[in-house]
């Protein structure tokens, strides 16, 4: 039962990982922006990953709302150039947000991007890098506390850990680290104003599924060492119960017979 909810995890987050940025862009953003050749609804975004940083785009596709409320002046600009006219919210996770955005990046079929190439990614989501930020060895770019601060996780290369809030080793849902840093108080106030940047909720996100999925593999090393720990027992069992029979037949030798035997023909 354990084995088969692994493989099942494995598979789902296989599915995951082959997340394409095409099939996201045609399903929530192709009835209203088109790649080239002008605006539709909204603006045209060929180029725009040139035009904007990795994180504006982020925010904005998230909630383009809430930046006009913060007073983004950026936000705010396109948003009167197109007559005050709301763009939809989204929820993404930190992964489809890089493959959506590496897809507006370089388009396949797209001007300047060779028909059927791959998309490469904008960056490359690392749990060891996750890691880093979780523990505070890399610090967030905006200048964030780091996570350890006030949680834990059990992973084999992370020691210590805060007690102020849970314990994350089980935490990892798609999306996590977005939408906590949005809902929880405490997260709220310690990432307001020093936002964390969507690679960085990319790296975060990628450990703590990691993490997750070595708790389940866990279990499967207890067993195994505890099966190793109780041959070893065995095998002592084993010896000291031979080694009392030994004893118990091996009160004389047979060298010593013999040596009797031979002693008895040479004195006749
Ligand atoms: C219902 C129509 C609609 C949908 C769906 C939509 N947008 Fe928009 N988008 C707009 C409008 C209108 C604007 C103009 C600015 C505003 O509304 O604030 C805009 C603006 C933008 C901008 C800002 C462009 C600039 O010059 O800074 C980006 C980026 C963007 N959209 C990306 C997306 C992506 C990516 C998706 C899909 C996930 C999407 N949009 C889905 C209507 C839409
Ligand atoms: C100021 C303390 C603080 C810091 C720093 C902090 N958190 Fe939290 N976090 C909390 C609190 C409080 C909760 C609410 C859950 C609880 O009561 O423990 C929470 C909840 C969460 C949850 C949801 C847990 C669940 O299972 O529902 C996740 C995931 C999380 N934090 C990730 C992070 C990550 C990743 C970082 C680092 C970027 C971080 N947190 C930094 C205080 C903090």
């Amino acid at each position: 039962m354990k084995y088969l909810t692994l493989i099942v995890f494995i598979l789902f987050s296989g599915i995951l990982a082959a997340q394409d940025g095409k099939a996201l862009y045609d399903k929530n953003c192709k009835a209203c922006h088109k790649i080239g050749g002008g605006k539709l609804v909204g603006p045209d975004l060929a180029g725009i990953t040139k035009k904007r940083s990795v994180d504006w785009l982020s925010k904005f596709i998230m909630s383009s709302a809430n930046m006009i409320a913060a007073g983004d002046k950026e936000a705010i600009k396109v948003f009167e150039e197109f007559a005050k006219m709301p763009m939809p919210s989204h929820t993404f996770a930190p992964a489809e947000l890089n493959a959506l955005l590496s897809y507006l990046n370089n388009p396949v079929g797209g001007a300047g991007a060779e028909q059927g190439s791959e998309v490469p990614q904008l960056f490359t989501p690392n749990a060891d890098l996750g890691r880093d930020l979780f523990t505070g060895k890399t610090r967030l770019v905006n200048g964030g506390a780091s996570c350890i601060s006030c949680h834990s996780v059990k992973d084999e290369k992370v020691f210590f850990g805060g007690t102020l809030a849970k314990d994350l080793s089980t935490s990892y849902n798609v999306g996590i680290v977005g939408t906590m840093a949005t809902s929880m108080p405490a997260m709220i106030s310690a990432y307001k104003t020093h936002e964390l940047a969507l690679s960085e909720k990319a790296h975060l996100e990628l450990f703590l599924k990691t993490v997750k999925e070595n708790q389940l593999f866990t279990h499967s090393r207890q067993l195994q060492s505890l099966v190793f720990l109780g041959g070893i027992v065995f095998f002592f069992v084993l010896v000291l119960v031979s080694g009392f029979f030994w004893k118990q037949t091996k009160k004389v030798s047979v060298k010593d017979e013999i040596f009797k035997r031979q002693k008895k023909v040479l004195q006749q």
